[in-house]
């Protein structure tokens, strides 16, 4: 893999204004600036791997969907150009691109192509009908991972992943189906959430008895266009037992990601490693400026499944542990984002960042930059 670039870190640099966490109107802003303009994490290719699939998400504001129209994938804006309703009403499933207010059905250029009663009530002939395509979205494909675009213009997916695209197309080799799923709300700013991902500063104090012990604590990052990645050696018993458990359950490990390795694809996609072993795959979705939901995917590098080494049952023992210590840890960067959250709101001076956030110094510079402030 090609290597990424190396970034120098400033000394105690002031961070964005606190009002950037909770003022509606930069909330708003940012989901027109930021989210419409990113390309943003929308889930992986298997949930749209068969015709008709299709997923909907909810981007800068704005209702999106992806589908597979045989075998293509086309992301359009998720508004009914009949008279605004939704058309794809679940966050996935499989079914036409039909509008369940009055039938409009749409092909994979977004044209309504079934209108019940045309002919009698809107007599649009093709160009009438083109003129009522839906709007569309683009689509960007790495590895295993969808992306989604709200704006028409922007770089290409492969450029604005930069040298981390190796990461995920890697990760999507070894990682193949999540074994856990689930969404947590927490009562903070996206923001508030992707920092406490971004340093491994708080662990001990935070993390005591769970992602402490997991890590060395040593941390090394580097940096790609609005990305960055940090690495912390896996602690000696940690690595002897994932080892061990990849070795008895015939897991295949990643052979690169031997650490703690852990991606940032700005703005919002969180990508854990253990140890080769384990991935986590996280975004943490704005609600509003004051909510946000924290989505979670857990993987283990089993591509045989059930089927593999060892059986079902002990590959039950060691999900259930990856997923028990996942959650519990999350819980405290919840309870540590909410209370910071709770404090931004009373103050107008910004955080101070050290050396040793200096993933927070890039995400919050790179933030500054597309919101032009
Ligand atoms: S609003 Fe969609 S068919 Fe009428
Ligand atoms: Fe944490």
């Amino acid at each position: 893999m090609e290597s990424a670039l190396p970034f120098v870190a400033a000394k105690a640099v002031p961070g964005i204004d606190p009002a950037a966490y909770h003022d509606p109107e930069i909330f708003r802003a940012e989901e027109e600036r930021v989210f419409r303009h990113a390309w943003i994490f929308a889930g992986f290719t298997d949930e749209l791997a068969r015709p008709n699939d299709y997923l909907t998400r909810r981007v800068g504001g704005l209702d999106v969907l992806v589908q597979n129209f045989d075998g293509e994938l086309r992301g359009f804006r998720n508004v009914c150009t009949h008279r605004f309703a939704m058309i794809h009403r679940a966050p996935r499933g499989n079914g036409m691109l039909r509008c369940g207010y009055h039938g409009w059905t749409f092909d994979r250029d977004g044209v309504p192509y079934g209108i019940p009663g045309n002919e009698a009530n809107f007599g649009l002939d093709r160009e009438g009908r083109c003129g009522r395509a839906l709007t569309p979205v683009a689509v960007g494909v790495c590895g295993r991972f969808v992306f989604l675009r709200v704006a028409a213009e922007g770089p290409d997916l492969g450029d604005w992943l930069g040298v981390y695209a190796d990461v995920l197309r890697h990760a999507s080799e070894i990682f193949v189906r999540p074994f856990d799923e689930r969404s947590m709300e927490w009562a903070a700013n996206w923001k508030m959430g992707v920092e406490s991902v971004l340093e491994v500063y708080h662990a001990d104090l935070t993390h005591p008895t769970t992602f402490r012990k997991l890590v060395k604590g040593d941390w090394r990052c580097d940096y790609d266009g609005a990305h960055s990645r940090g690495v912390t050696g896996v602690s000696d018993k940690s690595a002897r037992w994932w080892d061990g458990v990849s070795e008895r359950l015939g897991f295949r490990p990643s052979p690169i990601l031997r650490d703690y390795d852990h991606l940032h694809i700005f703005p919002n996609l969180e990508i854990g490693f253990t140890r080769g072993a384990v991935m986590s795959v996280q975004t943490y979705d704005p609600l509003g400026p004051d909510r946000c939901a924290l989505n979670l995917r857990l993987f283990l590098a089993d591509p045989d499944g059930d089927s593999g080494k060892g059986g079902p049952a002990a590959r039950r023992l060691i999900e259930e542990g990856a997923r028990d210590l996942n959650v519990a840890l999350l819980r405290e960067d919840q309870e540590a984002s909410e209370l910071a959250f709770r404090g931004c709101r009373q103050t107008g001076r910004p955080a101070l960042l050290g050396q040793n956030e200096e993933r927070i110094q890039q995400f919050h510079a790179v933030w500054r930059g597309m919101m032009e402030v």
